[in-house]
């Protein structure tokens, strides 16, 4: 009996040991397995080093983004002021003339041109007076770089045929919302003078020259019968059709985070000093023109070594410093010429890509695809680097590659955090809800993005502020504005 109960006692000390020995070398194993992946990086201190070093060249401390948010504030206020000859503020704050926003109850068929950075879009919206909007047509076409760069006719009558091909036939007149986004001089809602090309445009004969003429030859060039109701940029649109859209709260600004980022807001038109008329109750959107803050000198961003070459390298130097640093059209040639730095010190050895050695061959999508990369060895960079001829990266390599793309496009959100927050304080809305309508690519398809600005505004004491994704705004806006102002 003593011998059974022994060898009893023995069978279950023989698997005990065996099941900890087990669970040991499972533990062992895993950590072995974590220890194969972070060997490379939190065991090499060098490494750390440098991926610390990216982290920190690119970070705007909580400090430093209240900071921005008062210069910008200031350059508001500056902008709005009367003066003789140029502004002394580099936010523009140009007029629109619009007054009034929709209120939902709008009705009817309108047409728009929207014209912005990469794309020429003509729509025809139907509006169904209860708030909603539906696009019952639209024409997207790319802009060549040759318009781009040529002339400007010849740029005007291909919008004038995009727009064509959305206009029901045999109509008597056409009554088109045009959306234009770049600066321009408005004296009334029915013109406006280019004042300067951005996001890469340069074409001649432009600059100067009433825009809403232009393209009313070009119809007319083309045989189109078509009155032009309405000029506005793609924010006055996003922050119309918002109005429209969302009136559960005030919509009081429209964001454009796309290939440019610029925002209109609404302001009352008796803080606007330089109108010559005004109205003391009314309101008036402003185009802020908010990319360019800061320039043409650097005085309160800091810029990298990468930013000043970029810089010197446009087509616009010392111009739009602050959407040099925060609009999709940058992001990944800042990533590039930090890439190329890194190449020279071997830490990132794939300087014979294309992607790498020419200047805007690194989008801002391909930062996106960088990002989303979530698996332990970052594995999807890695097929996503073969595809654009950028084999065998070492596990450093990738990681390095997704922590820049992370720091500057981390601190392009928190710099639009803090210029969101300098108009949210301009209308005095810190403690109600109001709603931010934004649109744009970069916004709607980077990860994590629409986050870390929401984030940064909660960490700066915004977090009423409610940023609404308000999809093809600056078209249907451009409709809204032509029905309000055929309803007057
Ligand atoms: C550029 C333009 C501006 C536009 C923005 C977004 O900053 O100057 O007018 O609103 O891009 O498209």
């Amino acid at each position: 009996m003593d011998k059974l109960r022994e060898r009893r006692n023995l069978f279950i000390l023989g698997v005990a040991i065996a099941t900890s020995g087990l669970a040991l070398y499972y533990m062992l194993s895993k950590k072995k397995k974590k220890l194969t992946i972070d060997q490379q990086l939190n065991l090499d201190r060098d490494k750390l080093h440098i991926i610390n070093r990216i982290k920190d060249k690119y970070h705007i401390s909580y400090e430093n983004m209240v900071k921005i948010k008062g210069h910008i504030l200031s350059e508001f206020q500056l902008g709005l002021q009367k003066v003789d000859g140029e502004s002394q503020s580099s936010i523009k704050m140009l007029p629109t003339f619009i007054t009034k926003k929709p209120n939902g109850t709008e009705e009817g068929i309108c047409y728009a041109l929207d014209v912005g950075g990469t794309n020429a879009r003509a729509i025809k919206v139907k509006l169904d007076g209860n708030g909603k909007a539906e696009i019952l047509e639209t024409r997207k076409q790319v802009i060549p770089s040759s318009l781009m760069n040529g002339r400007g006719d010849d740029l005007f009558d291909f919008l004038a045929a995009c727009l064509s091909d959305v206009l029901d036939e045999g109509a008597e007149r056409y009554s088109i919302g045009f959306t234009f986004s770049f600066p321009v001089d408005q004296r009334n809602v029915r013109s406006g003078y280019l004042i300067k090309w951005t996001k890469g445009f340069n074409t001649s004969d432009v600059t100067g020259k009433d825009v809403v003429k232009l393209l009313d030859q070009a119809l007319e060039r083309a045989g189109i019968k078509a009155e032009i109701t309405v000029l506005i940029n793609d924010t006055v649109g996003t922050l119309i059709a918002s109005s429209y859209l969302n009136t559960e709260h005030e919509t009081i600004a429209g964001i454009i985070l796309g290939t440019g980022s610029n925002a209109a807001y609404v302001e009352k038109q008796s803080s606007i000093e330089k109108l010559d008329e005004k109205d003391n109750d009314g309101i008036m959107v402003i185009n802020t023109e908010w990319g360019n803050f800061d320039s043409p000198l650097y005085k309160y961003l800091i810029p990298t070594e990468q930013d000043i070459m970029l810089d010197k390298d446009s087509i616009n130097f010392s111009q739009q410093h602050f959407e040099k640093m925060i609009s999709g059209m940058y992001l990944g040639e800042i990533v590039r010429l930090e890439l190329m730095e890194l190449s020279e010190s071997s830490l990132f050895r794939h300087n014979n890509s294309e992607n790498i050695l020419k200047p805007y061959h690194f989008g801002t999508e391909m930062m996106s695809e960088i990002e989303k990369d979530n698996t332990p060895t970052l594995s999807n960079i890695e097929s996503f680097l073969s595809k654009l001829s950028i084999p065998n990266t070492t596990y450093f390599e990738r990681k390095l590659l997704k922590e820049l793309c992370t720091a500057v496009s981390v601190r392009s959100a928190r710099l639009v955090a803090a210029a969101i927050a300098a108009i949210v304080e301009k209308v005095g809305k810190i403690d109600e809800h109001c709603i931010v309508a934004v649109d744009g690519s970069l916004y709607e398809l980077y990860p994590n993005y629409a986050d870390n600005i929401k984030n940064a505004l909660n960490e700066m004491g915004y977090s009423k502020v409610i940023l609404k994704l308000t999809k093809d705004g600056s078209g249907i806006g451009a409709a809204l504005a032509a029905a309000v102002l055929s309803n007057e």
